[in-house]
């Protein structure tokens, strides 16, 4: 008997995928392109099912049939390269899989190049970090439903469980489970943006001291805000430096990097006509960032309003911060999910919206209580528009909106950015309005270049004279 599964790439996500793997019961082939790596899982895992190779024909070769080989491996050509090495030894029906942040549409093209062989691919996005890795992460796998069912045992095994279910489903064909996951990344980008509005806020405009923040978030931590993100917040707010004494967040440099899942996720929305607002906020906000030089030189020559900063009274302004927090991420959530519709309409993948809120509950960095409500919104509404017109979210904005018109009209009337909060409220106010001005966008866009208008008392395509 063979090994029952292959991990192939063992940095720090492939050895936690492979130890997870075997601690599950699974009897675990790895190899690695470079010798090291290998030999340093092989140490860690003394007394775990590993098998090391240190060539790819035998680390095939001592698969069971068919084999099932994963692959963490870096997005991009890298992912080529190897599927290329491993082709030439493998036999119809062999299942290789790809647990990389890999562009979906890469997925949809070696998903097919590998059908012609005779090979059967999987599109795995997986969330949750090194830890989630190793004790559990959110599994969302695409390609053909019938190979998901036959590596679906393992899958489930080593996904997080939530109330004992596990957070990987089918979610659909070829690159679907990728896309799932660039939007999942693209909300986690959003997510993390508005959080670190409401730190500033505190901070800054009500002067409050980290320590304070610290407690803050973690009280909200116990309510409707609960979340992976806010709970490590916590943790961070705490951190203190060893070697200055100061939290180390004042010490850490506000440039933001990325890798590129939240560009991808602002791009496809881009390209389809999807209002992605907030999350394409927050990669800008990631740019503007990185304009660190620029931006310290702009401080010393343009002022900001010259107000009076009164103080907020304290309690009414954290309370007024936190609903805005829920409507932002409501409204971030409302944009993915949108996405993950519009997307799934666009290519017929029929994505499974009530379930991929139930595995974003665990294992996954966006992971969050209110996703609970989310799903229960696809459930009573299967066809559900946008999840902003859900009867519970709809009921939310009309009580916490004051709180979101709140924060960011004081940020505007102070000079604090608020990008987030503020497209988000944008958003909300723009999805509400049933009659905008794009009356007088068309007019003009036909006044200067004949490009026709429809209108709204009769059907046809119109044109004016304007002169
Ligand atoms: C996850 C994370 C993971 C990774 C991101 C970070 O779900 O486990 O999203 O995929 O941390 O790639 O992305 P950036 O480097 O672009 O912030």
């Amino acid at each position: 008997m063979g090994q029952t599964i292959g991990v192939i790439g063992l940095g720090v996500m492939g050895s936690n995928i492979a130890l997870n793997m075997a601690r599950n019961e699974e009897k675990v082939a790895v190899y690695n392109y470079t010798r090291d790596l290998t030999d340093q899982l092989v140490q860690k895992a003394e007394n775990e099912q590993i098998y090391p190779y240190y060539d790819i024909q035998s680390f095939v070769q001592s698969l069971e049939t068919p084999r099932k080989i994963f692959l963490m491996v870096t997005a991009g050509e890298v992912v080529d390269s190897v599927i290329g090495s491993v082709v030439p030894f493998l036999e119809k029906g062999d299942i290789i899989m790809d647990g990389g942040n890999s562009h979906y549409e890469d997925t949809s093209r070696r998903y097919d190049d590998l059908k012609s062989k005779g090979i059967d691919y999987l599109g795995i996005g997986i969330s949750g970090g090194e830890i989630g890795a190793l004790k559990g992460p959110s599994i969302m796998p695409g390609g053909d439903m019938e190979v998901y069912e036959k590596v679906a045992p393992i899958l489930t095994k080593i996904a997080a469980k939530v109330e004992n279910d596990p957070c990987c489903v089918y979610i659909g064909p070829k690159g679907a489970g990728h896309f799932t996951k660039m939007v999942h990344n693209g909300i986690e980008y959003a997510d993390m943006q508005l959080i670190a509005e409401a730190y500033t806020f505190l901070r800054e405009r009500l002067n409050l001291p980290i320590k304070e923040i610290a407690n803050i978030f973690e009280t909200w931590n116990q309510g409707e805000l609960k979340s992976y993100l806010i709970e490590i917040t916590v943790h961070i707010l705490r951190k203190i430096d060893v070697e200055t004494g100061l939290p180390l967040i004042d010490v850490i440099l506000d440039k933001v990097g990325q890798k590129g899942t939240g560009k991808w996720t602002s791009i496809q929305a881009i390209n389809n006509g999807i209002p992605l607002s907030i999350i394409t906020e927050s990669l800008f906000a990631r740019y503007l960032s990185t304009l660190k030089n620029e931006r310290i030189n702009a401080e010393r020559i343009l002022t900001g309003p010259e107000v009076d900063r009164q103080d907020l009274e304290k309690d009414l302004w954290i309370e007024y911060m936190r609903q805005a927090l829920y409507l932002g991420k409501v409204c971030v959530y409302a944009q993915g999910f949108a996405q993950y519709k519009t997307t799934s309409e666009l290519y017929d993948w029929d994505l499974p919206l009530k379930d991929i809120a139930l595995i974003f509950r665990g294992g996954c960095i966006i992971r969050a209580e209110f996703l609970n409500v989310i799903s229960e919104a696809y459930q009573n509404q299967p066809k559900l528009v946008n999840l902003l017109v859900a009867p519970y979210f709809a009921e939310k904005f009309e009580t916490y909106q004051l709180g979101l018109r709140k924060v960011v009209s004081q940020g505007i009337n102070v000079g604090m950015p608020l990008p987030c909060l503020s497209a988000s409220l944008t958003y909300y106010d723009s999805y509400r309005t049933g009659t905008s001005n794009a009356n007088l966008l068309q007019a003009q866009r036909d006044y200067f270049g004949a490009h026709t208008y429809e209108r709204n008392d009769r059907v046809g395509i119109f044109h004016t004279e304007w002169q």
